[in-house]
């Protein structure tokens, strides 16, 4: 299969779909790889080493839409990219189709075969291409909480580890998921005080095991929130309720509970956010003050760590689309249960029941199409 990988357009992006070392495993199975000029260049893989790997490369993103039956990507295709991809052409990529009207109506005018990475889901439910960016995000939702809480930066001027003779500095995490087991490894790792609040007792057995005492769990209940926020130094905002807006467990009158200059660094905002005073920021202009409490609110935080999201992202999808290269979307579907639920549209038919919801779209299952 001819495989093509383009530079990404969408503002302050820098990863890439492909790393050299994706190329040289398609390469090894006997597939062809194009790459748009400069495309790993801002994640720190120049042309030469895609070239060592067996590549081509290509200097306009059209010729390499034009010349090749699936493209990898990271996000999803910006309104300049619709005309470029061709009927029957594979995209693989995040595409977020439930969220975005205009896309869906684009991708199915355009007959592509669409898979996205954020639907490929294991029977348990688990989504093994969204877990490496929430582990990202995680882990670094306490350096950048750290960071301002830097006088400097805005912040109380507390170092969460404390030195001897000093408190330490108190973190809460909302939310035990991924976003939130990562964070509390890195908020021990510094030698803060952490709490996880959750709502399912499961998740807080889990933490209370896995951690052994380093980390104290309490339920997710108004009157604990109300309880710990005047305590707290940093508050992790990780909650998710699946295919729902986040739930508002920080109102405004709670602020006024927390320190001044106590930093909260909700990376739920990508899901409306679990404080109600988050609003959504980018890496140019990461931080607002309300009620004197830093609000971090980065949408898309693993950008701000290309090289690590992309080799972590770039790890999970290879898997998946060597099997497209290798047998053909839809033999790869059909063999793999995981990898079928991620097919989004399929030559001018929507495939998720969930992106068909969202804009009442005809959907049709898709075993019928493959
Ligand atoms: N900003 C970013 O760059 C970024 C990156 C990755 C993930 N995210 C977002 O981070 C959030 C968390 O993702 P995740 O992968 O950890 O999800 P997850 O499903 O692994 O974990 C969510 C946790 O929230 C808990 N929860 C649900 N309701 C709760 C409540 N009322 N109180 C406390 N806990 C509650 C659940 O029980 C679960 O343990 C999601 O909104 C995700 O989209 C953002």
């Amino acid at each position: 299969m001819k495989i093509g990988c383009v530079t990404e357009i969408k503002k302050h992006e820098y990863r890439v779909g492909l790393t050299p070392q994706c190329v040289a495993a398609y390469v090894l199975r006997g597939h062809s790889v194009t790459i748009q000029a400069g495309a790993g260049a801002e994640t720190g893989f120049p042309d030469e080493e895609y070239v060592k790997a067996g590549a081509r490369i290509e200097t306009e993103a059209a010729k390499v839409f034009a010349g090749c039956d699936m493209i990898v990507k990271v996000k999803e295709p910006q309104p300049s990219e619709y005309p470029l991809l061709r009927e029957g052409q594979i995209l693989f990529t995040y595409l977020h189709l439930a969220a975005d009207e205009s896309q869906t109506r684009a991708l199915l005018d355009r007959k592509i075969i669409g898979i996205a990475y954020e639907t490929i889901r294991y029977d348990d439910g688990t989504l093994p291409c969204l877990k490496p960016m929430s582990e990202i995000a995680g882990r670094l939702s306490i350096q950048e909480g750290a960071k301002y809480l830097e006088r400097p930066f805005g912040g109380r001027g507390v170092l969460l580890g404390g030195v001897p003779g000093v408190p330490r500095g108190k973190v809460a995490i909302l939310g035990g998921g991924v976003v939130g087991m990562n964070a509390a490894k890195m908020a021990v790792g510094l030698g803060a005080d952490v709490t996880v609040l959750d709502v399912n007792a499961n998740r807080l057995a889990y933490i209370d095991d896995i951690f052994r005492g380093s980390v104290a769990t309490l339920y997710s209940t108004e009157g604990n929130i109300r309880s710990i926020l005047p305590q707290l130094d940093l508050l992790i905002g990780a909650v998710l309720i699946p295919g729902a807006r986040a739930p508002r467990l920080i109102r405004k009158d709670h602020l006024k509970l927390m320190k001044k200059r106590s930093v909260i660094v909700d990376v739920a905002v990508d899901q409306g956010g679990c404080v109600e005073t988050t609003r959504p920021t980018t890496h140019d202009d990461p931080v607002f003050e309300v009620d004197g409490i830093v609000h971090y609110c980065v949408a898309n935080m693993p950008g701000a760590v290309a090289l690590t999201s992309t080799i972590a992202l770039t790890s999970s999808t290879l898997y998946y689309g060597l099997k497209i290269a290798d047998k053909g979307a839809e033999a790869a579907c059909r063999n793999h249960a995981d990898l079928k639920r991620g097919l989004n549209v399929y030559k001018g038919k929507c495939t998720c029941a969930e992106v068909g919801s969202a804009f009442a779209l005809a959907c049709v299952d898709p075993d019928t199409v493959l």
